[in-house]
């Protein structure tokens, strides 16, 4: 039962993550549970210290349940400010116990995509300064979601005062000059566990990385553009509005990161 006060509800007053477990092994637990406790604290939500410790308990728990240890799930983790009567904006006393929920569902990356490559539109970013916390108001998110679907395309590449910031569910690179290149951390996105894993992956083949903005115009010139992500996994583009990417297919360096991660998650 969620209450009709809860501010999660009320407001998208509260956090959440997504994660995978695959074959009952957890992707990155501790990444994303470190990205949970620093939303936690930015946000001074009250969560006790014995629920905060009965998280990966109680997502196991989960996993048994559903009979997800042989299979490949999504883990959707939230966690709200809590209940409290009458609405008032101000956080509630201090007493307010937040909401907790977790679910555990099978998931299938789209791999046919994978391979085949994605196409994207460019979109502003509507956004506050606010997207390195992973909070529930993802309004801006989701329209654009939304007119990527009404296009007819996967991705929306969000452009803030003229760079390129992130997709709605995912972040963005590019190749340039044979660099990997993509925002760097700041509020204006969200720091991606998948996008730690792929700056890894790049350091140890030694392939260049620049964290540096990429403006609107260079990604069109870029050798490929690739989207990561938890559910996105390493995701090629291979056209954005009406420019095609390098050779309009996959490149190498989408295929190397796909390897790598595969190894990692698998
Ligand atoms: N989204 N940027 C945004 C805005 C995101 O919402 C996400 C993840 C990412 C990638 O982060 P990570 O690699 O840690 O999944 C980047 C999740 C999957 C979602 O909202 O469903």
């Amino acid at each position: 039962m969620v209450s009709v006060d809860d501010r999660g509800f009320l407001f998208g007053d509260g956090l959440y993550e997504v994660l995978r477990c695959i074959n009952g092994r957890y992707f990155r637990l501790d990444s994303h549970l470190r990205r949970l406790d620093q939303g936690i604290k930015a946000l001074n939500i009250e969560l006790s210290g014995e629920l905060r410790a009965g998280l990966p308990k109680t997502m196991q728990k989960l996993i048994e349940m559903n009979r997800l240890e042989n299979l490949d799930s999504l883990i959707y983790l939230q966690i709200t400010r809590g209940a409290a009567f009458p609405r008032t904006h101000a956080y509630p006393a201090e007493s307010t116990e937040p909401t907790v929920m977790i679910t555990a569902s099978p998931f299938q990356p789209n791999r046919a995509l994978q391979l085949s490559g994605a196409d994207a539109i460019t979109v502003p970013d509507l956004r506050w300064s606010g997207c390195n916390l992973k909070t529930l108001n993802l309004l801006p998110n989701i329209m654009l979601a939304q007119l990527a679907r009404e296009r007819n395309v996967f991705g929306a590449v969000m452009i803030r005062e003229g760079v390129i910031t992130e997709g709605y569910n995912n972040n963005v690179f590019a190749i340039r000059d044979g660099a990997l290149c993509t925002h760097p951390e700041s509020p204006h996105i969200l720091s991606g566990i998948t996008r730690e894993v792929v700056i890894e992956i790049a350091e140890t083949a030694g392939i260049p990385l620049l964290q540096i903005p990429v403006s609107e115009s260079e990604i069109y010139e870029a050798s490929e553009v690739i989207l990561t992500g938890t559910s996105t996994e390493i995701q090629p583009v291979i056209r954005i509005n009406d420019h095609i990417i390098g050779d309009g297919k996959p490149g190498p360096v989408a295929q190397l990161l796909r390897e790598e991660l595969n190894k990692q998650m698998y």
